[in-house]
């Protein structure tokens, strides 16, 4: 059994996280419920920030707050000194809310609209990722119109698309986000933005792809960037002060996965980014990264009930629990793999291989396949690991199931940080025909 952080076995026989019993969670707080390790976030994000420190290097670590956005999350990436990667209006006000600092907010989005980009202009917040030329249009007239200015880096493809264990080089990258750096979009939108007094640009974006495991994806895409960077310097005397190379770093979901430690792919971001600043003679770049997954991936664990169980003989078995895809849509979405054990009583023996399935209405919705369990029986408590990213933030009301409530665990604490919705959450914004 792997154990992620401080999830350990108690002197019960139970799962504990952050010092808590899981079965206490489950019995004070119900379930499904999201169980996040605090101290493993805080060690996630010092890792990636610590490699910068001890390179003294300039740099941001942005929390891409897609992963999990909620006030407490923010609260927590702020005590940490991350920056925050925010995609929507939606993202953006949680950030406000929680009062995040404005000027390390980034705004992502390929479709930003006039009301997001004029909220976040009267925000002040930190930069807009540029991501096309509609954008770029609406951004300087909104500019004029309120007689401001703002920072901007702009989003390019590097004709890398990176998966899990390889990466694809293409000429020109089939992608809906960013400008294109080989087919001269990007250079005709720097040519722009430099054209403009409203604008200060900061430098460039690029983000590669999710859950990558090696560091040849993120080298390349710096390799690329800057060979443009030198061309740019010559033609534009353009220099880029913010080089930002995006998320994706891989995390440890089951055993076949095989993540480098956050510092390795810094490290190795470091040198490379060193190498070409030198041999272009440019000044070293800050270096900027957008962790999601990295940063909160392996800190959740899920809690759910089991309940009913149906034998195929010669088959399967289906073990049933209380959520789903309406709580964890990876599954369902992504073919996505996960770890589980019973919660009250994970050192008993797995004598048998079920399946466990959501109670959603819908075949599809099945959460672990063909996962090793001891004979699981009503009300055992089943915890699914690494389900802090992409999880909670994308859990939805499908057949009108009430999302799960969250808690942070930390030095024998739990603090509930999103309630459970309740049925009357459920029908809020229904205007009833009576
Ligand atoms: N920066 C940009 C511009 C991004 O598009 C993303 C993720 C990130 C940073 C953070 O990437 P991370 O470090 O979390 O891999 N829902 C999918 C993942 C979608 C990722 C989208 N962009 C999943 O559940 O696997």
């Amino acid at each position: 059994m792997y154990l992620y952080g401080t999830t350990k076995i108690n002197q019960n026989g139970h799962l504990e996280i952050g010092g808590v019993d899981t079965v206490q969670l489950a019995e004070q707080y119900g379930t499904p419920l999201y169980v996040y390790d605090v101290a493993l976030i805080r060690e996630r994000a010092r890792g990636f920030k610590q490699a910068f420190i001890e390179q003294n290097v300039t740099a941001q670590v942005a929390y891409a707050s897609k992963a999990f956005s909620t006030i407490a999350m923010v609260q927590l990436a702020e005590e940490e000194g991350l920056s925050l990667d925010v995609v929507s209006g939606g993202e953006l006000y949680t950030a406000l809310t929680a009062g995040f600092p404005v000027e390390r907010i980034h705004f992502h989005g390929n479709n930003k609209s006039r009301e997001e980009l004029a909220m976040a202009l009267d925000h002040e917040i930190g930069c807009i990722v540029v991501d096309n030329f509609t954008e770029l249009q609406l951004l300087k007239s909104l500019c004029l119109e309120k007689n401001t200015t703002v920072k901007i880096l702009l989003r390019v493809t590097p004709g890398i698309e990176a998966h899990t264990h390889d990466y694809i080089l293409t000429g020109q990258e089939d992608s809906k986000f960013g400008f294109d750096l080989q087919n001269g979009q990007a250079e005709e939108a720097l040519q722009q933005v430099l054209l403009f007094p409203s604008f200060e640009v900061l430098g460039i974006h690029c983000h590669i792809g999710s859950q990558i495991f090696e560091t040849t994806g993120f080298l390349l895409a710096a390799e690329k960037v800057f060979e443009k960077l030198h061309e740019w310097k010559q033609k534009l005397s353009f220099e880029a002060k913010v080089l930002n190379l995006g998320g994706g770093f891989g995390i440890r979901y089951t055993k076949e996965d095989e993540p480098l430690a956050p510092a390795q792919y810094v490290t190795e971001i470091i040198r490379d980014v060193k190498k070409w600043s030198d041999l272009y003679s440019m000044k070293l770049p800050e270096i900027w990264i957008e962790p999601g997954r990295s940063l909160v991936g392996d800190a959740g664990t899920t809690l759910y009930k089991v309940g009913s169980q149906k034998e195929v003989p010669n088959v399967r078995k289906y073990v049933a629990v209380d959520g789903g895809m309406s709580d964890n849509i990876r599954p369902a979405l992504y073919q996505a793999k996960y770890e589980a054990v019973l919660a009250n009583r994970p050192l008993a023996e797995s004598k048998e291989t079920v399946s466990i399935a959501g109670k959603c209405c819908e075949s599809g919705d099945m959460l672990i396949w063909d996962l090793p369990l001891p004979a699981a029986e009503q009300e055992d408590l089943l915890a699914v690991f690494c389900t802090g990213a992409y999880g909670y933030s994308m859990a939805n009301n499908y057949n009108r199931l009430p999302r799960p409530a969250v808690v942070f665990v930390e030095k024998g604490e739990a603090r509930l940080v999103v309630k459970r919705e309740t049925y009357e959450d459920l029908v809020r914004l229904d205007v009833s025909l009576k």
